[in-house]
């Protein structure tokens, strides 16, 4: 458990949790006194249906809007100021996002491009953003980025092939409207993929050594949710107690994260997506048990607390190599049962990569608050261990 003792602060925005909350958006918009909202979506989202309810609930309470749909997976920074120059010239006064990660992460960066009239790239790093962006209402569609509730935003500079982290409390939404049923249209493979993320963002803030008592708590309960719920929300798409509980999970997780940051797998992840843009899930759940395997000497009793409430069934007695075994296996167990079988050299990584993959892995925010600092060669040996 982290310290309990120590002078904290935490984050978190206005949420709301359950069946219908999307369809607050309207409400939310009037009380937050919006004219014209920007709708910041994607467009496999908008053939589901969804942004256009969320734009008549906004037309409902008297609110204009205009959507933006130009972001693909790992947004890029091109998107960002375009969807800016949008905002702008339809006098927009609000960001609503419909969407996973890419589209919520667009609308934050939209957001500060606009009220500090800066290039998206200014921003990265942590705490520097001077001025807030205008009110922000996310509603999320997969259960896994936790954007809604997040502090982060990730955007791909593409000159530069990386991914930059902007990380500040003006990232942090106004609003997040969290709706189990937007998630019932994701297909086997990204709810396997967004839910394996989920656990990674539990894993990493339980093991962060930014980590706290009100961290650990969501941590803990957002694996043990991961444990009871995933399995059966990619067996079963249209199971509402699944969905939920996934939802839920993803939801704790965010809260977690955002407080105690990350770590390894989310800095080598990032690094991957940038230069081969590849899926932030895929990316994670490729390489969360070898970055396991590395980390475990570090904090092997908070190892064995995530192991078990992964239903590993350690006792407390266990010698730690057994510990370690278990707690890897209870991971690679639920990989294999939501078919997650990738590999990085599968996915188009070579050795020519590994050199740049680790520099800028080891570059990235995100790795400071792993619980042990890797080398560069250990970095490249993690990648190949993934291969
Ligand atoms: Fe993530």
């Amino acid at each position: 458990m982290g310290q309990i003792h120590e002078l904290r602060k935490f984050v978190a925005p206005e949420f709301v949790f359950g069946p219908g909350a999307a369809l607050l958006a309207g409400q939310y918009s009037a009380n937050l006194s919006i004219k014209k909202a920007l709708v910041v979506t994607g467009p496999h989202l908008e053939a589901l249906g969804w942004p256009g309810k969320v734009v008549d609930s906004l037309s409902n309470e008297g609110v204009e809007s205009v959507v933006f749909s130009g972001v693909t997976p790992n947004p890029r920074d091109h998107e960002v100021m375009l969807g800016a120059e949008m905002f702008l010239r339809e006098g927009c006064d609000a960001i609503v996002a419909v969407g996973g990660g890419s589209p919520m992460d667009c609308a934050k960066a939209i957001g500060i491009v606009c009220t500090n009239d800066q290039h998206v790239l200014e921003f990265e790093g942590v705490d520097n953003v001077n001025h807030p962006g205008p009110p922000l209402i996310c509603i999320p569609s997969t259960a896994g980025s936790a954007a809604d509730v997040s502090q982060f935003c990730i955007i791909n500079a593409t000159q530069r092939k990386v991914k930059i982290a902007i990380v500040s409390k003006t990232m942090v939404p106004d609003v997040a409207l969290i709706d189990p049923a937007l998630t019932v249209t994701m297909d086997e493979q990204l709810t396997a993929y967004t839910g394996v993320d989920a656990l990674t963002h539990a894993v990493e803030a339980y093991v962060s050594n930014a980590s706290s008592a009100v961290t650990d708590l969501h941590a803990i309960e957002s694996v043990q949710l991961i444990h009871k719920h995933l399995l059966r929300a990619v067996e079963d798409p249209e199971n509402m107690e699944a969905r939920t509980g996934m939802m839920l999970a993803s939801t704790y997780a965010g809260l977690a994260f955002s407080n105690a940051i990350l770590g390894a797998v989310h800095a080598m992840s990032h690094s991957l997506g940038g230069l081969l843009d590849l899926p932030h899930g895929q990316c994670n759940a490729i390489l969360l048990d070898h970055v396991v395997d590395y980390n475990f000497d570090a904090v092997p009793e908070k190892f064995r607390r995530l192991g078990n409430a992964l239903g590993a069934g350690i006792a407390v007695d266990a010698p730690l190599d057994e510990v370690r075994d278990a707690t890897l296996d209870a991971i690679r167990q639920l990989k294999k049962a939501v078919n997650i079988k990738d590999n990085l050299c599968e996915l188009g990584m070579s050795a020519d990569d590994l050199p740049l993959l680790a520099q800028n892995a080891l570059a990235d925010a995100c790795m400071l608050t792993n619980p042990k600092q890797p080398s560069d060669s250990e970095v490249m040996g993690i990648y190949e261990a993934a291969c």
